[in-house]
């Protein structure tokens, strides 16, 4: 029997596909050259999620309908780049807290992509690739990325043991579908640890457009040890209506920025500077480890936010 699946995309855009002989809607498209934003292919990474006409969340990864179905795709296919190969040299490299390096990346040829997206790097000598979100504003071949120490990690183990200024590595990409959406209201987002990176392209991005709403960061690390990024945060907060407010699990931190800090959790830190209902128009952008995400997404709806006006990224290891 044939099956069909209509994509509507987010500007509107239809697109049927027949997922045949046990295809995925993934697979269906693509055997069309329809190219659909994913990442794992196993489940995990939600990065194909869309919606059926229920509201429910469907992975078009994973789905192998067996009736006719329409399916909402949160992005418009002109949004998505098509993933690249690259060769980019190691500029510079810093550790920014006891947890925290800083990468920065220069990129043989541009790679276009859009504020929240990430690249997969090929970790010399480790055959294994790790996932990692830019973030600067997408306007050079200078990529930049905060990235997580790990105990006994393949990242982690090079950054730490072998990396060094101009060592060469291949990179793919632009992945993901965490990316800002040009709505009119506020923006909110919640970061959790090197969740941030992505946060700061955005946040770049939206100094750069000269966008002159209300934005609201709320941004948690484990400890004061822990913390990195603020010397970001600085000129963004004079180029935008930013408030940030931040939390550390084991304590305070004073920094330069104004800022409001807080013992506790990212939930936390947002509840100090989110002082408002959510509007239709509003937007919430979450990043961090899979728990703050769903916890976070959890206050986001008691906060009156819609699912479809909340994006989220997990940061998932690499093998689950
Ligand atoms: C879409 C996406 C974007 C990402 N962007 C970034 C980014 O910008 N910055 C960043 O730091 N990370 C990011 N990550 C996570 C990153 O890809 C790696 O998984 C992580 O940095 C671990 O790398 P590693 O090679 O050092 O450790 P691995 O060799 O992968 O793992 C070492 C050990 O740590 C465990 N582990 C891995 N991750 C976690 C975790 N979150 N919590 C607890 N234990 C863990 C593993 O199970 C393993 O036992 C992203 C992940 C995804 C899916
Ligand atoms: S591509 Fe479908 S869940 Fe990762």
């Amino acid at each position: 029997m044939s099956v069909e699946a209509t994509l509507v995309f987010a500007d509107g855009e239809m697109i049927v596909v027949s997922p045949r002989d046990g295809k995925t809607v993934l697979e269906a498209a693509e055997s069309v050259g329809i190219a659909l934003a994913h990442d794992c292919r196993d489940g995990r990474c939600k990065t194909c999620a869309a919606r059926d006409m229920t509201g429910k969340e469907t992975l078009l990864c994973q789905f192998r309908p067996d009736s006719d179905v329409t399916l909402r795709v949160p992005y418009a296919r002109a949004d998505l780049f098509e993933p690249v190969n690259r060769r980019a040299k190691i500029l510079a490299l810093e550790k920014r807290s006891q947890s925290v390096w800083w990468m920065r990346l220069r990129l043989q040829f541009e790679m276009p992509f859009l504020p929240g997206q990430y690249i997969s790097i090929a970790i010399p000598d480790a055959n294994a690739q790790r996932n990692f979100s830019m973030a600067n504003a997408p306007v050079s071949k200078e990529f930049d990325f905060y990235i997580r120490e790990l105990p006994d990690g393949a990242m982690s183990r090079y950054l730490a043991d072998s990396a060094k200024v101009g060592d060469i590595l291949n990179v793919v990409g632009p992945y993901g579908r965490f990316f800002l959406r040009n709505g009119a209201g506020a923006k909110l987002f919640m970061a959790g640890g090197t969740g941030l990176a992505p946060i700061l392209s955005m946040l770049r991005a939206l100094a750069d457009r000269g966008h002159g709403g209300p934005v609201f960061l709320g941004f948690g690390v484990t400890s004061a040890q822990d913390l990195f990024g603020v010397s970001d945060l600085t000129p963004l907060n004079e180029q935008l209506d930013l408030t940030v407010g931040i939390a550390v699990m084991t304590g305070l931190v004073e920094v330069q920025v104004p800022v409001k800090a807080v013992a506790g959790t990212v939930l936390d830190a947002v509840a100090t500077i989110w002082d408002r209902p959510a509007t239709a128009e509003d937007e919430a952008y979450i990043c961090g480890p899979p728990r703050m995400v769903d916890a976070a997404r959890a206050w986001l709806r008691s906060q009156e936010f819609d699912d479809t006006t909340i994006f989220n990224e997990e940061f998932l290891p690499a093998e689950a």
